[in-house]
């Protein structure tokens, strides 16, 4: 059976936990979302105009601003409207909610709900940001506003974005390594000792790149993760896709402040949201997923269990509303409204 939306009234403010040297570790901090009893299946709304998600790297100043602006406005309900699903720290704990422990999966006391290291992880991922892309839209009363990618995986956008970079903004958070602050480029593999060499970086970069897209990958589920259904146990690393271990969490590991208990921000799923840069790193994640799905392969990028497609999310809307996702609903993106602006791959050229 699929895996089923949380149950909001079961939600356990005290549920949050991680692991820290191989122990577990009581979190304090009440993820919860606003309870409402309140719930529809959501439609896709029909898409006149696709929104277009522009590299960071490449945003004009009048698109900064409009981003600048809605995170904010989210920020700015967490102080007038804490209660308000759409602030910005109700968004991170949506984060934190489906992957530190609060929620039991539905008829499995005691059998926590996690989003990662399966094949759940890019729907999961990618319906969050629909919402949150619509919720910024929404608070900047401008229904083509997308969400900017790092574009971690070009040469180009191997820095963090500058406009993340500025103190004075509201896409700045202190809680990121001080080592990595531009010009420092991102390393999606872990090495020790770390590579220094700028050259040596983009090269690591680019191999991996091509690794996990193509070179490692030869089945959907290699790609997407393994499956996790109704009742299995909360799925551990090696479970996860080539991508979700590979580029997705070395950009996560590579962002927090080794020097915080548990790597905040980045670096732990309770904290990861509360960096605005998490959803631009997460839109290059997805990005990654519709470039994969059009890499011509000798096997299917399709995985058609119903256990996969039925699995469902629970979501706060751009107008509050509580509603009920499907990953069937999200597998073709063009049918949720929004597509990304191109930027060159040239690590499909990578081959070893
Ligand atoms: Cu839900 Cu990048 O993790």
């Amino acid at each position: 059976n699929p895996i089923l939306p949380p149950d909001l009234s079961t939600c356990d403010p005290k549920g949050a936990w991680t692991t820290k040297n191989g122990e577990v570790v009581i979190l304090d901090v009440n993820c919860c979302p606003p309870f409402t009893d309140v719930q529809t299946d959501y439609k896709l709304p029909r898409v006149t105009k696709p929104r277009v998600r522009p590299a960071a790297h490449r945003m004009s100043p009048e698109y900064l601003a409009k981003y600048e602006l809605a995170i904010k406005r989210m920020r700015e309900l967490d102080v007038t409207d804490p209660d308000d699903p759409r602030g910005f720290t109700q968004q991170a704990n949506i984060h934190c909610a489906y992957c530190n422990g609060p929620y039991d999966q539905i008829g499995f006391p005691g059998i926590d709900l996690q989003v990662h290291n399966s094949w759940i992880f890019f729907a999961f991922h990618r319906w969050y940001l629909y919402f949150y892309e619509r919720i910024m839209g929404e608070l900047i009363g401008d229904p083509t506003f997308a969400l900017p990618y790092w574009n971690w995986d070009n040469p180009r956008g191997m820095q963090m974005p500058p406009a993340f970079d500025n103190e004075g903004s509201s896409l700045w958070d202190i809680n990121r390594d001080p080592a990595h602050r531009p010009p420092a480029l991102v390393t999606l593999t872990l090495t020790n000792p770390p590579v220094t060499d700028p050259v040596q970086i983009i090269a690591n970069n680019l191999t991996q790149m091509y690794k996990e897209m193509i070179g490692d990958v030869e089945s959907a589920i290699d790609f997407m993760g393994d499956p996790y259904r109704a009742g299995d146990a909360p799925p551990g690393r090696a479970s996860g896709g080539s991508s979700e271990g590979g580029s997705h969490a070395g950009v996560h590991v590579w962002t927090g402040n080794p020097a915080n208990d548990n790597r905040e921000d980045m670096g732990n799923f309770y904290s990861a949201g509360r960096d605005p840069i998490f959803y631009s790193h997460h839109a290059n994640v997805d990005r990654m997923w519709t470039i994969w799905k059009d890499i011509p392969a000798d096997y299917s990028k399709d995985i058609n269990e119903a256990d996969f497609k039925d699995a469902a999310f629970m979501f706060y809307d751009e107008k509050k509303k509580l509603v009920r996702v499907k990953v069937a609903d999200c597998l073709d993106y063009n049918k949720m409204g929004y597509k990304y602006e191109h930027s060159d791959t040239p690590w499909m050229a990578y081959r070893p």
